[in-house]
């Protein structure tokens, strides 16, 4: 069996699955889409609500530090300003004099960057200007600079304004975490490749704050948060060989940056960033409390200070992982002259965990008992699917596609000899026999 993999058509062929199977739609396509939009279907909801669900396992719920909030996504536009993200929240934007179409500068094919020429007609660039990509609403039935509002541009945000709520009402001692998982929304002047950059995302983020005074610590800390990110990434089955850690250089980093890393990973169209680290240090609670007048320090009862404490940020980009998931995922394999698409879903992240098929869909007795096999998985594992549509093979083949790595079919011998069932795994095309008890223990332990 040979693997057929060519990365040049890999994302016009991840692309087209998502739509043929239900993963990830154009936004609003009946009215011809609006760019940097997409709308998951079925199994693209649940995938990436599996990635959403471990991630929140593992950094709230198994944590004892963590403290999440779900904070609205329109803010007082005060707290964007004490951000920074109203002065400095932008790309570099040139338009082109003749055609008039606008473009990223920092994106522009080397030759057009030198040239200042337009890669669509040639035409000369005008200056150069910073466009901010906060996306701008009012508030009210008053439409003037008086109820200006934004969108927000990251979650975090959202935590710090609920950093002195959390304070008061939960007294957590230092070092602690705030977690949210929510959209973001940014006007990116060039949205492209996929879901990969979006004008709408969702974000799950981390603001870890730590004591400053003790530095040796801080640093710790950041590199224990980078180690959890790669474990996390890990989890979910990504291939350890296309992470890449990126120790991002002063002028690159955001504006409230000390030290960042990001990790890239290997999308069909190049390494890119997939998510990051920032030390923001006190640059956002010392802001707020300026803008606010709140006091957003933090006692210290062993010593009796009062300290603004620094803070550590993870971040993590969902569509992304949604994608790199399922590049990494996406198998073609070559047999006897055909070539079988499968997702090599981690179990964890499938979208179904288990298809149960009767053998014959003429058979009363066989659909029967399948679909009381189906209940019964169903009611185990919630995220199980029926299917009599077609032959066996057109079945599988429905079911590869979709990621679900195991296949049930119930066939005579499950009903005149009590056998048990056929159970076919999705990677190898093996089968095996066994009872609905074993089944159930053997899926159990892959989850
Ligand atoms: N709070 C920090 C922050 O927002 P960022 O690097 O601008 O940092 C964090 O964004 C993550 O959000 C990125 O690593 C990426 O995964 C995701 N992200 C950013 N812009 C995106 C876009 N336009 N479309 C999809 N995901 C995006």
């Amino acid at each position: 069996m040979a693997e057929v993999k060519k990365e040049n058509d890999l994302m016009e062929k991840i692309v087209s699955l998502c739509k043929r199977r239900g993963f990830v739609f154009q936004g609003s396509e009946i009215y011809g889409g609006l760019a940097g939009t997409w709308d998951y279907g079925p199994y693209g909801t649940e995938l990436a609500h599996n990635i959403k669900n471990i991630w929140w396992k593992t950094f709230t719920t198994d944590r004892e530090d963590m403290y999440p909030v779900d904070a609205a996504i329109i803010m007082n536009p005060k707290a964007w300003e004490a951000s920074g993200h109203v002065a400095g929240f932008s790309d570099p934007l040139v338009e082109c004099t003749k055609c008039h179409h606008r473009f990223r500068a920092d994106q522009l094919p080397v030759e057009n960057r030198e040239k200042k020429t337009c890669p669509d007609c040639g035409g000369k660039f005008g200056e150069e200007k910073q466009f901010n990509m906060m996306f701008k609403t009012h508030v009210g039935a008053t439409e003037d600079e008086s109820s200006v509002a934004y969108l927000r541009p990251e979650t975090a945000g959202g935590m710090f304004v609920n950093f002195k709520n959390i304070i008061d009402t939960m007294h957590p001692k230092l070092p602690f975490g705030m977690a949210q998982i929510g959209k973001a929304f940014r006007n990116e002047i060039a949205p492209r490749d996929f879901i990969f950059r979006s004008r709408e995302f969702k974000q799950m983020e981390i603001e870890y704050f730590v004591d400053p005074r003790n530095e040796a610590e801080v640093n710790e800390i950041f590199e224990a948060w980078y180690e959890s990110q790669m474990s996390f990434l890990k989890g979910i089955g990504l291939s350890e060989n296309k992470l890449h850690k990126i120790e991002v250089p002063d002028g690159d980093r955001a504006h409230y940056s000390k030290r960042s890393i990001d990790t890239e990973y290997d999308f069909p169209f190049g390494q890119k960033e997939l998510l990051g680290l920032a030390y923001r240090t006190d640059f956002d609670l010392k802001n707020h409390s300026a803008f606010s007048g709140a006091d957003l320090s933090y006692y210290d009862e062993e010593t009796k200070e009062r300290i603004t404490p620094h803070c550590i940020e993870p971040t993590f980009g969902l569509e992304r992982l949604v994608l790199a998931v399922l590049s990494d995922a996406y198998s073609e394999e070559e047999k006897d002259g055909e070539v079988r698409t499968y997702l090599k879903f981690s179990p964890k992240l499938a979208p179904v965990k288990i298809a149960v098929f009767p053998l014959l869909k003429n058979k009363p007795e066989l659909v029967e008992k399948a679909r009381e096999i189906y209940k019964q998985l169903k009611k185990e594992f919630g995220a199980v699917s029926f299917d009599d549509n077609g032959n066996i093979g057109k079945r599988y083949r429905r079911q590869d596609e979709i990621g679900t790595p195991w296949c049930v079919t119930v066939d005579f011998e499950t009903i005149e000899q009590g056998t048990g069932v056929t159970v076919r795994d999705r990677d190898t095309g093996e089968q095996k026999r066994m009872s609905v008890e074993d089944l159930v223990s053997f899926v159990k332990s892959n989850l």
